[in-house]
């Protein structure tokens, strides 16, 4: 995952032990080098085997080194062809090569006598050529490490485009040199060094991963006026937002000193960021400073401003010319979209895809963020059916569809912070890389999930802590007791997103993100196997004892668990849901029909139980009210007879 262009499966198959080695042959750089010292040590990793090398090669033909950082429009295609007497890479790039060695990497199965890669021929090319992943470093902090462990995550899945939110009204998370009080005053001390900036660069470049910096503006930009409060619209004084949503500070737009400011800063930024494209959010303006000063308004009036629409266009325009002359290309979010804008700005989409077709037909290049957002926590198959080029870009024709670059996931971190983070993004986003980088007839959901989790799994190895922190978040809730039951409940829960947390609670930056509904992850891999076996009692011999086994764990968990607080309601349903679940099994097993008034009552208790409690949902009522809708099925059938 992501899947290939063209598979081709052989016979037999390499095998992966201690003598393997990655060689190259033709063009090689230091770059190369480092990827290849990379594989082995993965390889390594992922085997438990240490490996020297000696035999069996994984051969890498690279033609040269592409740009020297990675670029738009690189060429990232490559050839694996695996046999039992070695492998080969070939690419024209570093960048394909780099491809290339995940998918290998990917290969690598337990056989019958240890590891192995199945031979096979792959074809690869991505689809889209802006894969990207927006992370909000400001409304929590997320440290180097977990930036770097996220990026080794994206190349697993070819992703090509970090995109880091760096300021927002919760913190200005950049150092400043020219203007040191945006991070001095505007932090709490968390924010990233120029060296860390370089590092991180410099590690995603390795990886072929381009670094987008997003300096969100003229809103949401509270964190800035705690050291400059000239740049707002409004006096001040300002304080770093602890809570979330949309605030009215907003920067200045009619005075010379907010762009001779933005000049410098941008200045300096331009230099520390070496991607040609800078991000500047605009966003959610609320534009009530500027309808309450009297000075921008009449600044307004002077230059034909009608509204805030037109006042926000003239800051745009005079930001694109900004970045221009620091020779940056502008992306904003779809707020930006007006035709008077240069063409070369990139609009990227996130309140519907309808936008993205509106600027793609007027000329302007797009990405899609709708549709991708993790932070809402809906499950993997959601967003694996949102393509770039669905929806109202459907009716594009070819040389409009060709604006729309890809698309990027977000993952704003009102509800996660460094330790949770990782289990919001992955493993879903491996679906979302694959929606952007293979063919997009591919749409089946259950082959999407059959490959998710293994890669899942192999993501581990890669150095993610999505799953290594479920088991100690769950161990610190339940203290000197056994998390084993807890975790039987957890593995039963789904935590909900965005919406359903914004009016639970009064959260802000401040509140701590280690309850249940923290631990509980967004979707229930344990409750997916089981609507699997729930759909396939008739066919699969083995789905009758699993579903057995499961709801007899949860019928008797909740005795185990005993809980006290906020999940006690939750763990009281998971035991009337393995309840249902043993009685509609019993049914099915002796074949005689289950009485309509139990139906209807098991039906209304399990939607009842659905509802959220603790900020998570119960997903075990998924596999047991497919089993009641079999019993009223086979009623029906049984009556029509
Ligand atoms: C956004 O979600 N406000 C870009």
């Amino acid at each position: 995952m992501p899947m290939p262009a063209s598979v081709a499966p052989g016979s037999g198959a390499m095998p992966i032990d201690a003598t393997f080695a990655v060689e190259s042959r033709g063009f090689s750089d230091a770059r190369l080098d480092r990827a290849m010292h990379r594989l082995v040590e993965r390889i390594s990793r992922q085997t438990g085997i240490e490996i020297h090398g000696g035999k069996t090669v994984l051969w890498i033909e690279c033609g040269a080194a592409g740009p020297p950082y990675p670029a738009l429009d690189e060429d990232e295609s490559y050839r694996l062809e695996i046999t039992p007497s070695g492998a080969t890479i070939r690419s024209a790039t570093v960048t394909g090569a780099i491809r290339g060695m995940e998918t290998f990497v990917q290969s690598i199965d337990p056989g019958a006598n240890g590891f192995e890669a199945p031979s096979v021929r792959i074809e690869d090319h991505p689809r889209f050529a802006w894969r990207g992943l927006m992370l909000d470093v400001s409304r929590h902090w997320m440290p180097v490490p977990v930036i770097l462990r996220n990026l080794d995550a994206m190349a697993a899945v070819k992703l090509n485009v970090f995109h880091w939110h760096l300021s927002d009204d919760q913190g200005f998370r950049v150092e400043s040199k020219r203007f040191p009080k945006l991070q001095q005053l505007g932090s709490d001390g968390h924010f990233y060094t120029q060296a860390q900036v370089r590092s991180v660069v410099e590690y995603a470049r390795d990886r072929g991963i381009r670094v987008i910096p997003e300096f969100d503006m003229p809103g949401h930009t509270t964190s800035w006026f705690v050291g400059y409060p000239g740049l707002a619209s409004a006096p001040g004084p300002y304080e770093i937002e602890r809570k979330w949503g949309i605030f009215q500070p907003a920067m200045d737009p009619s005075r010379d000193e907010t762009y001779k400011f933005l000049d410098e800063f941008i200045a300096e930024m331009a230099a520390l960021f070496p991607d040609p494209y800078f991000h500047i959010g605009g966003d959610e303006v609320d534009p009530a400073q500027w309808s309450q000063s009297k000075s921008i308004q009449a600044w307004a009036a002077r230059n034909g401003f009608k509204d805030a629409h037109a006042i926000q266009g003239y800051f745009n325009r005079t930001i694109e010319k900004i970045l221009a002359r620091h020779g940056k290309t502008m992306i904003g979010w779809d707020e930006v979209f007006d035709t008077t804008l240069g063409h070369d700005t990139i609009m990227q989409s996130w309140r519907g895809q309808a936008s993205l077709a509106d600027a793609a037909r007027a000329g302007f290049r797009g990405l899609l963020s709708f549709g991708y957002y993790l932070d809402h926590l809906q499950p993997a198959s959601v967003h694996y059916a949102v393509d770039p080029l669905s929806g109202a870009a459907a009716g594009l024709n070819d040389e409009q569809k060709a604006r729309i670059l890809g698309g990027e996931a977000c993952m704003w971190s009102e509800y996660v912070d460094a330790e949770t983070v990782d289990s919001r993004i992955w493993p879903r986003l491996a679906a979302i890389a694959e929606r952007f980088w293979s063919p997009a007839s591919l749409t089946d959901i259950d082959s999407m999930y059959a490959r998710m989790e293994p890669v899942s799994r192999l993501l581990d190895w890669v150095g993610l802590e999505h799953r290594s922190n479920y088991q100690p978040m769950l161990e610190r809730l339940a203290g000197e007791k056994s998390a084993g039951p807890l975790r039987v409940l957890a593995d039963a829960s789904e935590a909900l997103g965005i919406d359903a947390r914004r009016d639970a609670r009064p959260y802000s930056s401040l509140v701590p993100l280690n309850r249940f509904v923290d631990a509980a992850r967004p979707e229930s891999a344990t409750v997916r196997r089981l609507e699997l076996d729930a759909r396939n009692l008739a066919s699969d011999p083995a789905a009758p004892a699993e579903l057995n086994a499961a709801f007899t764990l949860w019928a008797a968990n909740d005795a185990r668990l005993h809980p006290t607080g906020e999940i006690a309601e939750l763990s009281k349903n998971l035991s009337i849901v393995g309840s249902i679940g043993l009685q509609t099994l019993e049914y099915l097993r002796t074949g005689q029909p289950a009485p309509e008034n139990w139906i209807a009552q098991q039906t209304e208790a399990l939607r009842e139980i659905e509802k959220p409690s603790a900020e998570v949902t119960l997903a075990a009522v998924r596999p047991v009210r497919l089993l009641v809708e079999a019993l009223a099925r086979a009623r029906t059938n049984g009556r029509n007879k």
